[in-house]
């Protein structure tokens, strides 16, 4: 199947089968925004608690808030978001399609990193283990032949995105023969920057001074409250704040489905280090989260670092984590060292000091930070995309699966009767109270068996059980496993140990 379809087939099942649905749908949806369903939000409640535990709860020196979207708007000039939180942006003039300078041009350095990587993939399937990945990429003539373009493109677009010299960016998009998709022209318009930020106003009273943004992160709740939780919380440098919460930006491209929207969540982290050893825990936060991701099993080869080019204005060091979404690599969290950047900012813009003193060294400094930052609607889709497929059974018949990790699927188990009759749906109604205040059933009478199983694999249960006419003799049912496909008869008393095994948080934790 092609990429492109597979999205567009997890859009349709996801909206099929309760996930996610075009928000306001009823008045033709509103674009980049999109509304979680009955499962939608089961699933994104149980990745959400998958973060929290791991960066909360499994770290003594971590501990997370709630703050307000709207912020006092000096946050945001404190922040550097009013003069710098800006796409540059390029029209077509023959499309009219308004496309982000910098991801054009970052698409047209994929294309150089596609050619790398089938040269490496020919070499694996040819040589195998013998196979030296670095010493084949350190001397085959292509691959150092496309890794050059790869380097003089990047440089040429640090430069010019760095300076601000936006004629230098739109004089690169032309130079390397970049054209619109649609239209398939070169006939692009100067490259301008755009604020991302949402604004209103509070109150009754218009004008500037009642001017007031909804949050592009969540991060900056985190910093102005960085003395409030030190100080009540008696935390001791290195720790963390962390939170989960809504953020908007009013995206130009806003598309492919759930990955950029207008209104989204985030989950981030800020960790509070001494000054000079920021890099350190730049490093430790970046294995600690792509194992996180691993752990998941989503499939190891779906992941990848990418250095940033154009660090934000606050960084001095940064690495995205991206996922092999149905569109290809993407962006789907981020690793920041924002340095000091920050609170000093904020400790000249509100006058109050922001400093922590370290007994060890005996010193006031204000900290730095390192930030890990992830998007949940992203690890949503990246979820949704990798779990779905279209199966072709043994007896020529299909399915539709959602292999969601078990921990994280919105129902652990369905609970069914074969028949209506016989005292089967009473007794199923016993097993279920015996398990639904540890996991979240579904009962399900309707349909033949084989129905039933169907609708459970394409949600993702990753256990059905039977009742049937054993059951009302021996006390003992059949458990079907949703990858598998395969059932075994149990005692109704070993049912809670076999589902809490494989659907635990906890072997992901650890
Ligand atoms: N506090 C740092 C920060 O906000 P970012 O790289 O701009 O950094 C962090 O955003 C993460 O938020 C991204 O890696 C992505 O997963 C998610 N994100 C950003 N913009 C988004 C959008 N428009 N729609 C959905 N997710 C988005």
């Amino acid at each position: 199947m092609q990429k492109e379809d597979n999205l567009k087939e997890v859009i349709s099942h996801a909206k099929e089968y309760g996930f996610v649905f075009p928000s306001s749908e009823i008045y033709d949806g509103l674009s980049a925004t999109y509304d979680y369903g009955q499962l939608g939000s089961e699933l994104k409640n149980n990745i959400k608690s998958y973060w929290w535990k791991s960066m909360v709860q499994m770290h003594e020196n971590i501990v997370g808030i709630d703050s307000a979207i709207f912020m006092h708007p000096t946050t945001w000039k404190a922040s550097g978001h009013v003069d710098a939180f800006n796409d540059p942006l390029i029209d077509n003039k023959d499309s009219k399609k308004r496309y982000r300078a910098d991801v054009l041009i970052e698409e047209h350095v994929n294309k150089y990193a596609a050619k790398i990587e089938k040269e490496v993939k020919k070499g694996i399937k040819r040589f195998g283990d013998d196979f030296d990945v670095d010493q084949f990429k350190a001397t085959n003539p292509n691959v150092l032949r496309n890794q050059s373009k790869i380097d003089d493109i990047e440089k040429r677009m640090a430069e010019t995105l760095g300076n601000d010299d936006l004629e230098g960016v739109r004089n690169l998009i032309i130079d390397l023969g970049i054209v619109c998709p649609i239209s398939g022209t070169s006939n692009w318009t100067e490259v301008r920057q755009f604020n991302l930020m949402f604004s209103t106003e509070l109150g009754s009273v218009a004008g500037d001074a009642a001017k007031i943004y909804l949050r592009p992160e969540t991060a900056q709740g985190i910093f102005v409250n960085f003395l409030n939780v030190q100080k009540t919380g008696r935390m001791k440098i290195p720790f963390g704040i962390a939170q989960i919460g809504k953020a908007f930006r009013n995206e130009i491209v806003a598309r492919q489905f759930i990955f950029r929207m207008r209104e989204f969540e985030q989950m981030e982290m800020q960790f509070f280090v001494r000054p000079g050893e920021e890099m350190k825990w730049y490093e430790y936060w970046k294995e600690q989260r792509i194992n996180w991701h691993k752990k998941l099993g989503l499939g190891e080869d779906n992941y990848r670092f990418h250095d940033h080019i154009k660090l934000a204005h606050y960084a001095n060091a940064a690495a995205d984590i991206e996922f092999n979404f149905p569109m290809g690599f993407k962006e789907l969290e981020g690793i920041h060292s924002r340095t000091d950047f920050d609170l000093m900012q904020h400790e000249e813009h509100s006058g109050k000091k922001l400093q922590y003193f370290d007994h060890e060294l005996n010193k006031s400094y204000v900290p730095y930070v390192v930030e890990t930052s992830i998007g949940l609607d992203r690890m949503f889709l990246a979820i949704i995309s990798s779990s779905y497929k279209n199966e072709t059974l043994e007896d020529g018949s299909s399915r539709a699966v959602l292999s969601l990790p078990p921990a994280l699927a919105p129902y652990k188990v369905a609970v069914m009767p074969l028949t209506r009759k016989e005292g089967m749906p009473e007794k199923a109604r016993e097993v279920m109270e015996t398990l639904k205040y540890d996991f979240n059933c579904q009962y399900d009478e309707k349909d033949s068996p084989g129905k039933r199983y169907r609708r459970q694999d394409a949600i993702g249960t990753p256990f059905c059980i039977m009742i049937d006419h054993q059951t009302m003799e021996d006390n003992t049912v059949t458990i079907r496993d949703r990858d598998t496909m395969e059932q075994e008869r149990v005692s109704v008393e070993a049912l809670h140990g076999i589902i809490s095994e494989k659907v635990s948080m906890t072997k992901l934790l650890k």
